[in-house]
C-alpha cells in the first residue's frame, strides 16, 4: 500500500510525541535515585524492579515506534526483524514486571486493577505476536503487532489521559482520575487498533504479493527464530 504525505506526516508527529513522552516518563529513573522515583514504593526491591520494567518498557516503545516507518519492512527488511526482535525481548520481560509492580503498588485497586489487565494483555499480544511471526502467517502477525503496540502505547496515552482529565477536574479526586486515565490509556487504544485493522482491510491472510521474498524466503530460514 502506497504512503501518502499526510499519512507519513500524521505518523512521523505521532511518532515524535511517543517518544518524546517516553523518554520524559524515563528520565527521572536514570539516576538511580529511589527519592526521584513518582509513585511511592515499599524499598529498594520494588525500585529495582520498576526501574528494570521502565527501562524495558523504553525500549519497546522505540522499538515499537521504528517498525511503523514507513516502506521499513520493505527497503529494510533486516532492520525490520532485528527492532522486532528487540521489541519482543523488551516487552515480555517489561510486561512480566509490570504485573509484579501493579501488585506492589501502594495506591491498591485503582492502580493494580487496570495495570494488571493491562500487563496481562500486553504479554499475551506479544506472545500471540511472536507465535504468528514464527508460524508465517504474517496477516495475523500484522494484526496482533498492531494490538500489541496499541498496548505499549498505552504508556504514552495514560499520561496524555492524566494531564486531560487533571485539567477537566482541577478539584477532582487524585486517585479517581489516576485510575480513570489507566483503564482510558488502553481501552480507547484498543478500540482505535480495531478500527484500524478494520478500516485498511488487514486480514488474518496476506495477499502473496504482500510477502516480500526478502521477508519470505529469510523466515523460512530462520522461522525459529523470526520476531
Ligand atoms: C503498557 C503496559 C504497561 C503496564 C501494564 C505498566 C505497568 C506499570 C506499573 C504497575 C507501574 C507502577 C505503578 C505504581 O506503583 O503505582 C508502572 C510505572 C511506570 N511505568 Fe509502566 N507499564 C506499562 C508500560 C510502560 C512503558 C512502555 C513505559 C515506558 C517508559 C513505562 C514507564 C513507566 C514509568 C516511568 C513508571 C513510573 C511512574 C511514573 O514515573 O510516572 N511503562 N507501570
Amino acid at each position: 500500500m502506497k504512503t501518502s504525505r499526510g499519512y507519513a506526516a500524521w505518523l512521523a508527529v505521532s511518532g515524535f510525541i511517543c517518544v518524546a513522552i517516553t523518554i520524559f516518563a524515563a528520565s527521572a529513573y536514570v539516576s538511580l535515585d529511589m527519592d526521584q522515583a513518582r509513585p511511592a514504593l515499599r524499598g529498594s526491591l520494588h525500585y529495582g524492579l520498576l526501574v528494570a520494567h521502565i527501562f524495558t518498557g523504553t525500549v519497546a516503545v522505540l522499538a515499537g515506534v521504528s517498525q511503523f516507518w514507513p516502506g521499513l519492512r520493505a527497503r529494510h527488511p533486516r532492520v525490520h526483524r532485528v527492532m522486532g526482535r528487540v521489541y519482543f525481548a523488551a516487552v515480555l520481560p517489561s510486561s512480566l514486571l509490570g504485573l509484579v509492580c501493579a501488585q506492589l503498588s501502594l495506591y491498591g485497586l485503582a492502580t493494580s486493577g487496570p495495570l494488571t489487565v493491562l500487563s496481562a494483555l500486553w504479554f499475551v499480544s506479544a506472545v500471540f505476536g511472536l507465535r504468528t511471526a514464527r508460524q508465517r502467517k504474517f496477516g495475523e502477525h500484522r494484526i496482533w503487532m498492531i494490538r500489541g503496540f496499541a498496548l505499549t502505547s498505552a504508556a504514552v496515552t495514560g499520561r496524555l489521559w492524566g494531564l486531560l482529565l487533571g485539567a477537566l477536574m482541577p478539584e477532582g479526586d487524585g486517585l479517581l482520575i489516576f485510575a480513570t486515565a489507566n483503564w482510558l490509556s488502553f481501552v480507547v487504544n484498543l478500540l482505535v487498533a480495531e478500527w484500524w485493522i478494520q478500516s485498511r482491510g488487514y486480514t488474518r491472510t496476506l495477499p502473496s504479493a504482500a510477502l516480500r521474498p526478502s521477508i519470505s524466503s529469510r523466515s523460512a530460514q530462520s522461522s525459529a527464530s523470526v520476531a
